[in-house]
C-alpha cells in the first residue's frame, strides 16, 4: 500500500504539462511577400480547410493533414508550409480547428485567456469531421504533421489509432510523459518529434523523458526524434531569412518528418 502511494505519488510529481507558448515567444517569420499560397480554401464536411495539391500526379489514397499552430489559416507562414508539403509530393490538407479564431501573431500575449475557448472539445469535432471526409473520399493513410498546439493533436490521432504515422515539431500542452505512455501502452503507429534546444515549454530535458518512454526500441512501431540547436519554439514553422541557422533548422526538421513520413507509409 505504501508502496503504491509512493509510486503514484512519484508519477504525479514527474509529470508535466506543457504550457502554450506566447505569441512573443514563437520564432518570427521574415517571409518574402510575394510568395502566395499556392492552395485553395474549401469546406470539407463544414470545416474551412486550405487545402495545398501537388502540381505533379500524386496518390489520391493518401494525404498530409497538417495541424498548425496557434496562429492558424490566418497565418501565410502555416499555408506556404502545406505548400512545402504539397510540392514533396502530397496532397496536403489543413483544417481550420481553431474554428475561424486563430490568435493573432503579433497580438498580445494572450494565449492562456484564448486557450479556455479551444480545449479539446472545441477543437477535436472539426478535425475529425475533416478526418472522416477525407476517408469518405478513398483517402486510406493519413500522415499527420503538427505544430506547437497541433502536436497535442497529433498525439492524440496517434493515441486513438486514428491515422498512419504521425510526426511533429515543437508540441505544446501534451502531458510528459503521461501522453507518450498512453502511445506506449494503446498505439500502433509510428511517431516522430523534432524539438528546438531553445524551446521553453517542451524543453531538451522533456525530450529526453520522452525517450525514456519510447525510445531505444521500446515502442516497436516506430519513434524518432531529432534536435535542432541553436533555435527556439515555432522553427519548424518560421524561419528568419537571414539567420542561416534558422532557415537551415526549419528546411532540416521538414525533412526529417517527410523522410519518417516516406519511410512509414505502405
Ligand atoms: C484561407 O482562409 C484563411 C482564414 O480565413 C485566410 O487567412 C487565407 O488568406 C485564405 N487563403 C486563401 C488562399 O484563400
Ligand atoms: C484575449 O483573447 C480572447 C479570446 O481570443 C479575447 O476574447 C480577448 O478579448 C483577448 N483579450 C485581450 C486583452 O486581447
Ligand atoms: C481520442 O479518443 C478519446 C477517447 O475516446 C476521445 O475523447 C478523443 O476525442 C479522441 N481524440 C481524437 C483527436 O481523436
Ligand atoms: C532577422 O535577423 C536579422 C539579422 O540577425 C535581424 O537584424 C532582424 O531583426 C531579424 N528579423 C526578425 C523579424 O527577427
Amino acid at each position: 500500500m505504501q508502496l503504491f502511494a509512493f509510486f503514484s505519488l512519484f508519477a504525479v510529481v514527474r509529470a508535466v504539462v506543457i504550457p502554450a507558448v506566447q505569441p512573443s515567444g514563437h520564432s518570427k517569420s521574415t517571409i518574402n511577400a510575394d510568395a502566395v499560397p499556392q492552395g485553395k480554401n474549401h469546406t470539407i464536411n463544414g470545416v474551412l480547410t486550405y487545402v495545398s495539391l501537388p502540381k505533379q500526379k500524386f496518390d489520391p489514397t493518401t494525404a498530409v493533414l497538417l495541424l498548425t499552430d496557434v496562429f492558424g489559416l490566418p497565418s501565410p507562414d502555416n499555408l506556404l508550409l502545406a505548400d512545402e508539403w504539397a510540392a514533396a509530393g502530397f496532397a496536403t490538407y489543413a483544417p481550420d480547428y481553431l474554428n475561424g479564431d486563430a490568435l493573432p501573431s503579433d497580438g498580445l500575449d494572450n494565449v492562456t485567456e484564448w486557450e479556455v475557448n479551444h480545449g479539446e472539445a472545441q477543437t477535436t469535432p472539426p478535425l475529425l469531421a475533416v478526418i472522416s471526409a477525407l476517408k469518405l473520399r478513398g483517402v486510406k493513410q493519413i500522415a499527420t504533421t503538427g505544430y506547437c498546439f497541433g502536436g497535442l493533436y497529433t498525439t492524440r490521432l496517434v493515441q486513438n489509432n486514428t491515422i498512419a504515422v504521425g510526426t511533429m515539431a515543437h508540441p505544446s500542452s501534451l502531458n510528459v510523459p503521461t501522453d507518450f505512455e498512453l502511445v506506449k501502452a494503446q498505439s500502433h503507429v509510428p511517431i516522430e518529434i523534432n524539438n528546438a534546444e531553445l524551446d521553453t515549454g517542451f524543453t531538451p530535458s522533456l525530450a529526453v523523458v520522452t525517450d525514456g518512454v519510447l525510445g531505444d526500441g521500446q515502442y516497436a512501431p516506430g519513434y524518432f526524434r531529432r534536435q535542432f540547436d541553436g533555435v527556439g519554439h515555432g522553427f519548424a514553422v518560421r524561419a528568419n531569412a537571414s539567420d542561416p541557422v534558422q532557415v537551415a533548422a526549419k528546411q532540416g526538421a521538414f525533412d526529417t518528418s517527410l523522410a519518417f513520413i516516406k519511410k512509414h507509409l505502405k
